[in-house]
């Protein structure tokens, strides 16, 4: 349940009884002191506007239509003509009781979600990262609120990169006798790859050999091409070892690479030419439309072949975006790239509405990010100013992690404590740079993300673990207790009670959010509150004390249990696991 919508759709309703226009919506938000309620509707004012009247006083009329009684027992009209308004605690611990059976209602539309996507020529980098791990959030969020989820690895499996590996294969094939089995030295893609080019820019035999294979790959050449698979597979093996460490939810099924569209290339242009749609410019096809005019009156194309005839990035999206519409019959795509991407694919949704390669009404929304950076502001690079592959970050995460946990728990073993610092470095990677608005570039600091204290995952999954050691304590496991849809008694007398009550309630809220914005930052706010909450709870709230009676007891456990659940919950949404203790 969203309480918000819930309120939301009463007050909207009530407002439209009264006259107001179809446009006005109640702007029901969570109140922003306790002593303005639970939540506060702001729309009275923009109501009052168009229907000439005085705010105060269509909101004193609203308050004598709308009828809440069910589940608030205050309203009240404040300032200008805003409604607050106070939920009842019977209401509340009812529906605090019945929200754990948290049941994600089906919904119908299906989604593309189109993230990670590296570029197979080397090993992921930093750069893949935040692809990777917010699409992989949002991906989840929308499965668990019932939408039908595609992923969509686009990677880079095709262009001119690949010849010049061919041919490096070719030669090092040459020197193991002609035997064609190159693996271990695709073991280290990132050398392979420095080899490759170094070879490329200072041989001009190999440099002519790398752009005929090249050729001979796109037209179809059978050895060509088992040498660019072998490579291809390897490299797609990599990838899936950073998916496992990282915990993400992407498989070989989600890999839908560049090189699948290739044969639908030249319809692509063929069509957008016969819709008058292209011209030709120094010999290359560009689109020119005048949503992308600059300043200076030129605009920028988009080109979908080049001179000599090679196709571009653009065009295998538009060959893309007419798949993704037209057969997986999607309803909405989500693309995760960063912001230097967002003209691109401006122009690239821009061309395929207008040519007609998606149905009307699906939504494509570009959803950008910053940069990851240094302590120094700038990208986030080795040492010696190199590009940082993803795997030795990850590596370095779970070894300090340990360290970490070493020191906090000598006693465990060190196979336990292997374990811990699996799920505490990598968590703590992921939610550092998920708990940021992505929008904007962030430093990335090893101190902070593994602080046990703020807004890090260690403290998340501490209170999580703390939990699990109220129950231990209490000799009580979670399912003894009175479940979810049975009769529960949860009594919120205290104000942190009924305060950790509201925030259990409004996790939907979290996750609606998420959906819409693809912003994972908001859960993780949430769960951050939520965490806070349950540890003042939990000061001011007694549960094991000698004195507390039963039924307040078994409240508080109550209360305690769900926390724990939204707590795993929560975390599981943005792939980052919690621990029985730590
Ligand atoms: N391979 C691209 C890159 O590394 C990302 C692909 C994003 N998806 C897409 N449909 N263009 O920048």
């Amino acid at each position: 349940m969203n309480i918000r919508q819930l309120l939301d759709d009463r007050i909207t309703a009530a407002l439209h009884t009264l006259g107001a226009p179809d446009t006005v919506t109640a702007i029901v938000k969570p109140s922003a002191r306790p002593e303005f309620g639970d939540y506060q509707a702001n729309g009275v004012m923009a109501a009052a506007k168009q229907l000439k009247t005085n705010p105060r006083e269509l909101a004193t009329r609203l308050l004598e239509t709308l009828d809440l009684s069910d589940l608030a027992d205050k309203l009240e009209v404040a300032g200008p003509g805003f409604i607050n308004i106070h939920l009842k605690n019977t209401w509340l611990s009812e529906t605090v009781g019945r929200a754990s059976a948290r049941q994600p209602t089906p919904n119908t539309q299906t989604i593309v979600v189109d993230y990670s996507g590296p570029n197979l020529a080397k090993e992921m980098h930093v750069g893949h990262l935040r692809s990777t791990i917010i699409g992989d959030a949002v991906a989840r969020v929308l499965e668990f609120q019932g939408y039908t989820v595609i992923r969509q690895n686009h990677v880079g499996d095709w262009g001119t990169q690949f010849g010049m590996l061919i041919a490096h294969m070719v030669s090092i094939a040459e020197q193991n006798g002609g035997v064609s089995d190159v693996a271990p030295q695709l073991a280290d893609l990132e050398t392979f790859y420095r080899e490759a080019k170094q070879r490329f820019d200072a041989e001009p035999a190999f440099a002519d050999a790398a752009r005929d294979y090249v050729v001979k790959l796109q037209a179809g050449d059978a050895e060509c091409h088992g040498l660019w698979q072998q490579f291809i597979d390897i490299s797609l093996h990599h990838c899936e070892e950073v998916y496992e460490r990282l915990g993400v939810s992407l498989t070989r099924a989600d890999v839908m690479p560049e090189s699948a569209y290739n044969a639908d290339l030249a319809n692509i242009v063929s069509e957008l030419q016969a819709q008058g749609l292209l011209v030709e410019n120094q010999g290359a096809q560009c689109a020119f439309l005048d949503e992308f005019k600059n300043k200076d009156g030129s605009i920028t194309p988009i080109i979908v072949q080049k001179t000599g005839g090679g196709y571009l990035y653009a065009t295998t999206d538009l060959a893309a975006l007419r798949y993704r519409s037209g057969v997986l019959n999607i309803d909405r795509a989500l693309y995760f790239t960063d912001a230097r991407q967002a003209l691109h694919f401006q122009q690239v949704f821009m061309l395929a509405r207008k040519a007609g390669f998606v149905r009307e009404g699906v939504a494509l929304e570009h959803m950008p990010f910053g940069n990851m950076q240094g302590e120094d502001g700038k990208p986030f690079k080795t040492r010696t100013g190199g590009t940082v592959k993803l795997v030795d970050l990850l590596v370095e995460a779970e070894e300090r992690a340990f360290t970490l946990v070493t020191a906090k728990n000598p006693a465990l073993g060190e196979a336990e404590r292997h374990d811990i610092a699996r799920t505490v470095g990598i968590g703590a990677v992921k939610y550092a740079d998920l708990s940021k608005n992505r929008n904007s570039d962030y430093i990335f600091n090893w101190e902070t993300m593994l602080s046990f204290e703020g807004n890090t995952a260690p403290y998340l999954q501490y209170a999580y673990a703390r939990i699990k050691s109220v129950f231990r304590k209490a000799g009580e496991t979670p399912p003894n207790l009175p479940l979810s849809g049975k009769e529960l008694k949860i009594s919120l007398h205290e104000v942190a009670e009924r305060t950790l009550a509201m925030k259990l309630l409004q996790f939907t809220e979290a996750t609606d959010s998420v959906a819409k914005e693809g912003l994972p930052n908001h859960l993780c706010t949430y769960l951050y509150e939520l965490a806070g909450n349950f540890m003042s709870f939990y000061e001011a709230c007694p549960i094991l004390k000698d004195g507390v009676a039963e039924d307040v007891r078994l409240s508080r456990l109550q209360l305690a249990n769900l926390t724990a659940q939204t707590l795993q919950t929560g975390l599981g949404l943005l792939g980052i696991g919690v621990l029985e203790r730590m």
